[in-house]
Parts: C-alpha cells; sequence; structure tokens
C-alpha cells in the first residue's frame, strides 16, 4: 500500500515553517509505506476567491474563475489520503496564502455532490509557527482544524500539545525553529499520530468503504 501524505506550507517565505514542515515530512518518510510531497503556496499565485461560483456552474475540480498556475495543486489535494498543513501565525491566525489557497477550493463541493464522503477516509494534522511564544499557535491551528471539518477530514492532534504542531521562532527564521526544542518535540509527535491514523483509516478502508455504501446507499 502507498499512503500519499501531502504537507502544505503557508508561508509567503523560506523561513521556519517551510523548515519545520521539511523536517517533519522527511521523519515521515521514514515510516513503511508513507509516500510524501509539498506543496510551498510561496510558489503559486493565491488570488482571492471572489464567490462567483463559476466553479460550481461548470461543475469544474478547479477555479474557473482565476487563470492561475494552481491545477496541480488541487489534483495534489484531492488524491492525498493524509495532509500536514503548517502556517505561519499573522495576527494570531492564518497567513492570506493559505486562507486564499482554502477559499480557492471551492471546487470541492463538486467532487462532493458525487461523494458526500470523499474526505471521510482521509486525515490531518496541523502545525502553526508564531514569533511569539503564546502569539496565537492555537488559534491558528483552530483555522486548519476549521478546514477540515468542513469537508470531513479526520483531525489528528499530538499526544503531548492537544491540538497540534506549536513553534516558537523568535522571527529567527529556520534558525529559531530549530532552537525551539520543546515545539520540535511536539511536532515529532504529531508526526506519529498523524502517521498511525493514516494506517488505521487506510487498512481499515475495505469495510469501511463496504459499510459507507449501505450507509449513504450509493
Ligand atoms: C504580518 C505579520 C503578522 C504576524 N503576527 C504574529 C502574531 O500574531 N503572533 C506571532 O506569534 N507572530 C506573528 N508574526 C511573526 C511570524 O509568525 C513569525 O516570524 C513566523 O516564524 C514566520 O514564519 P516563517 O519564518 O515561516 O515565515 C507575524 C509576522 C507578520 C509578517
Amino acid at each position: 500500500m502507498v499512503i500519499k501524505l501531502l504537507g502544505i506550507c503557508g508561508s509567503p517565505r523560506a523561513g521556519a515553517t517551510e523548515h519545520v514542515l521539511n523536517e517533519s515530512l522527511e521523519k515521515a518518510a521514514k515510516y513503511e509505506e508513507i509516500s510524501v510531497d509539498e506543496i510551498l503556496l510561496k510558489n503559486y499565485k493565491l488570488p482571492y476567491c471572489i464567490h462567483c461560483d463559476k466553479c460550481i456552474r461548470e461543475e469544474s475540480r478547479y477555479c474557473a474563475h482565476h487563470d492561475v498556475n494552481n491545477k496541480e495543486i488541487y489534483e495534489k489535494f484531492y488524491e492525498a489520503d493524509a495532509y500536514l498543513i503548517a502556517s505561519p501565525v499573522y495576527l494570531m491566525n492564518a497567513t492570506g496564502q493559505l486562507t486564499s489557497f482554502f477559499n480557492l477550493l471551492r471546487p470541492v463541493w463538486n467532487i462532493m455532490k458525487e461523494d458526500p464522503g470523499y474526505f471521510w477516509d482521509k486525515v490531518g494534522a496541523a502545525i502553526a509557527v508564531g514569533g511569539t511564544r503564546h502569539g496565537g499557535q492555537e488559534t491558528t491551528i483552530n483555522t486548519i482544524h476549521g478546514f477540515y471539518h468542513t469537508y470531513g477530514v479526520h483531525v489528528v492532534g499530538g499526544n503531548h500539545a492537544y491540538n497540534g504542531g506549536t513553534i516558537w521562532s523568535k522571527d529567527n527564521k529556520k534558525a529559531g525553529a530549530k532552537a525551539d526544542n520543546e515545539g520540535m518535540n511536539i511536532v515529532h509527535n504529531l508526526i506519529e499520530r498523524l502517521v498511525l491514523s493514516s494506517y488505521q483509516l487506510q487498512y481499515g478502508k475495505k469495510r469501511y468503504l463496504e459499510m459507507k455504501k449501505k450507509i449513504m446507499k450509493k
């Protein structure tokens, strides 16, 4: 079996968040059957969703309004079995890049029209990196968790910090994150949970799909 774990970095630059995500994916890739991929949102044009609903009317898999170079990120998102989304903390919340990415995923509803449970066998975890020790990491993680809940992605926290990975970078990019031993330890625990939950969901999939067909009458 191949379990596809997709990491998404919400930072507009190569800094602390990208480093933490890279480390996390490197760790995850060491486990059996886990294949990792990464999307760095800084490499994409992510204009904001204008709620024109053209994607819904045209039953598109992508944003049908903006001409952007981001079709591959949609496909990667649809195909992944597990997600690890990391964001810097901006004003106690996720970055504009990340929230734009979330909003541009509105065509997800076209996929869920066919299969409302499309995301129910997937799992996600969140990491937030702030310049201040308690600068809004938890509220940022809540935003990412809210995104997962919207589509029915299972959410996992850590076994050490409850809701996810919380890093204190001291505004010092990669060096700052590397120096936060406590935070990195929390992230490592989170990866273990994420990987274990991925096995649970993927290996339970046969029975799950049988029952889903019965219960959802599809
Ligand atoms: C516009 C802006 C707002 C920020 N707001 C916060 C904040 O509310 N809380 C916090 O802890 N850090 C805040 N920071 C600091 C960043 O979260 C911190 O430097 C983080 O490590 C940046 O991640 P990066 O190195 O991956 O870009 C803010 C930075 C910017 C540019």
